[in-house]
């Protein structure tokens, strides 16, 4: 048996330790925000925080993160994810929105870290995550949004 937190509630998995967290979330757990896109860590669909940091739930096997804390697009709070939940429905963000659920957790793990990111640090931060609709100047736009917000 597998035990991990999962948005701030115990949760378990008792089936094969190799199972990819992104199917325990989505299928064990029935939290659905968090998207399959490529399967092998290449689009950011699937970015989850395993204690804090952004991680690919699509190549993290279950037994991984037992003991850890597991936190979904379901759950994510706190000051950096209502900045940048806020920006991006002030912006307007997402297209067919199919990548944007991966896009917030990484841009909240981006600025968790780094209070007023530049081009470069976004860049960096988010380089993972594809969009096929092509948001990138608008993501860009509500993290620094998000980060005067934070600060202000
Ligand atoms: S589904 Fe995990 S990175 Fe694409
Ligand atoms: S909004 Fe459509 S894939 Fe990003």
């Amino acid at each position: 048996m597998i035990s991990f937190k999962l948005n701030g509630k115990s949760a378990q998995f008792d089936g094969d330790p190799d199972t990819p967290l992104l199917w325990v979330i989505r299928d064990n757990q029935k939290r659905t925000g968090t998207k399959y896109g490529c399967g092998i860590a290449q689009c950011g669909a699937c970015t989850v925080h395993v204690n804090g940091m952004s991680q690919r739930s699509c190549v993290t096997s279950i037994s991984s993160v037992q003991g850890n804390e597991v936190t979904t697009i379901e759950g994510v709070n706190g000051k950096e994810a209502e900045a940048i939940q806020s920006a991006w429905m002030d912006i307007d963000v997402p297209q067919c929105g199919y990548c944007q659920s991966g896009q917030v957790m990484s841009a909240v793990a981006l600025l968790k870290q780094i209070k007023q990111p530049t081009d470069k640090d976004i860049d960096g931060a988010m380089v993972g995550n594809v969009c096929r609709c092509a948001t990138y100047q608008r993501i860009r736009q509500a993290i620094h949004q998000a980060a005067k917000n934070v600060e202000a």
